[in-house]
């Protein structure tokens, strides 16, 4: 049996297996919560973005938010990849990884100086910049540094992605981008300000995107404004056309990366723009289905309103039901065959807001191992120490190859920073 999201996961027999590994047998070694992630799942989802762009100048950008293990930014690295990062840890965490910063592009509405000034050091390829009030400073910073920051603006299409509003960006009520109507004049200012070389143009309109119309409104914007650019004497190299394309968590059926990209292509060369490169920031559909979260069930509380299934994972380390009232698949590592019941799975945060599922028919015994699907793209990046939890340990596994990626946090690393007030 497989389940909705990854070939990669996949019942045999009563056992859940993630690649060639029966995820039930990690916990007993790692414990719990545990995530796991599958480097073959990471790479066949990138490879319909490399194959559809094959032929052409383009570069694949991770978008590192969704999931910034070492070793994920590594196995993207040597595939090939560049990286969209938000902050000089991210960058940090490629260099580590041994991404290139030549292949680096940085977004993000707030760049501190350090930030700029480090990326700048590095070489990055390009900076997404999403004001006026940010491009001057970074013009400040480059000719301080003798530098030139190559740009693209970040601008706004005011298009409906049609997701949850938390992450939908391209609206102009959003704080992300330069408007539409602003955006050539800030070209024009972008092209006159010392330690600035305009290098292209980036949009990024929201995550978990489901359809491809709003690409398609949003690129037709783009190339409008990249053809008012050019026309005022200004050279675009490079489109940026962000991340967002959504994955299935339960019923959603999003297109593939290579029919999306394909669609796109098409409207690029019709409207003549055929030899500009072409970037993409894909973070969740790298990632999201290569990966789930091990939970063990600690105690079974039926109620006469409700069924609790308390299990040792929490809010603070998968965010995204709390946050978004996000759905994530909800299963057993090893199949039962009673009926089942209806439980709310929830955790041990003192929080009524911390559940990780609710109303899931599900057949559980205390002691069961439960994974939570999806899990690979802001899971852990979005994971904190409330309640004095230790982060879950991480593994990646290749066919039946088993690696610790990260370590269980001990409560020794939680407050080591802390400080007593003097006696
Ligand atoms: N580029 C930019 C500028 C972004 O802001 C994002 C995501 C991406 C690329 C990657 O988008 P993706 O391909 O992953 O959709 N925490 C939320 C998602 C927040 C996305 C923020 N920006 C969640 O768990 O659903």
């Amino acid at each position: 049996m497989t389940l909705p999201g990854s070939p990669f996961l996949a019942y045999r027999g009563q056992d859940l297996f993630l690649d060639d590994v029966r995820l039930r047998d990690l916990t007993q070694q790692h414990g719990t919560p545990l995530y796991v992630y599958s480097k073959r799942a990471m790479l066949a989802a990138l490879a319909p973005y490399q194959k559809a762009l094959q032929g052409r100048a383009h570069l694949v950008c991770y978008a590192v938010k969704a999931n910034s293990n070492l070793a994920v930014l590594q196995t993207f690295a040597q595939a090939g990849c560049g990286f969209d990062i938000v902050s000089e840890g991210e960058l940090a965490r490629v260099l580590a990884a041994g991404g290139s910063a030549s292949k680096v592009v940085f977004s993000g509405v707030g760049k501190t100086r350090s930030e700029m000034a480090t990326a700048l050091k590095a070489g990055v390829k390009c900076f997404n910049v999403e004001s006026t009030a940010e491009l001057e400073v970074l013009s400040q910073v480059a000719s301080g540094l003798g530098q030139t920051a190559h740009i693209s603006l970040r601008v706004n299409p005011d298009v409906d992605a049609g997701t949850h509003p938390y992450i939908s960006t391209g609206l102009k009520g959003n704080k992300f981008g330069v408007a539409h109507e602003e955006a050539l004049a800030t070209y024009k200012r972008a092209a006159a300000l010392p330690g600035i070389h305009v290098a292209g143009i980036d949009c990024h309109i929201g995550s978990q995107i489901t359809e491809i119309a709003p690409y398609l409104d949003a690129l037709d914007r783009v190339l409008d404004l990249v053809e008012s650019i050019e026309a005022a004497g200004i050279t675009v190299h490079h489109m940026d056309l962000g991340g967002g394309l959504g994955i299935t968590y339960t019923d959603e059926t999003p297109p593939g990366a290579d029919e999306l990209i394909a669609q796109l292509l098409a409207k690029i060369d019709a409207r003549g723009h055929g030899q500009r490169e072409i970037l993409f920031e894909p973070g969740r559909s790298l990632v999201g289905n290569a990966g789930v979260l091990l939970t063990e069930v600690m105690f079974l509380k039926p109620g006469s309103q409700k069924n609790f299934c308390v299990v040792d994972a929490a809010m603070n380390d998968l965010m995204r039901p709390a946050l978004y009232e996000a759905y994530m698949g909800i299963v057993n590592t090893q199949l039962r065959t009673d009926a089942p019941a209806t439980w709310d799975v929830v955790g041990p945060v003192c929080e009524s807001g911390d559940w990780l599922g609710r109303d899931r028919s599900l057949t559980v015994q205390a002691g069961d191992v439960l994974a939570v699907l999806s899990a690979g793209a802001y899971g852990m990046t979005m994971s904190s120490n409330y309640n004095t939890r230790g982060r879950a340990a991480e593994l990646m596994v290749d066919g039946a190859t088993v690696h610790v990626i990260r370590s269980r946090e001990t409560v020794q690393d939680l407050i080591r920073h802390d400080h007593l007030l003097p006696n």
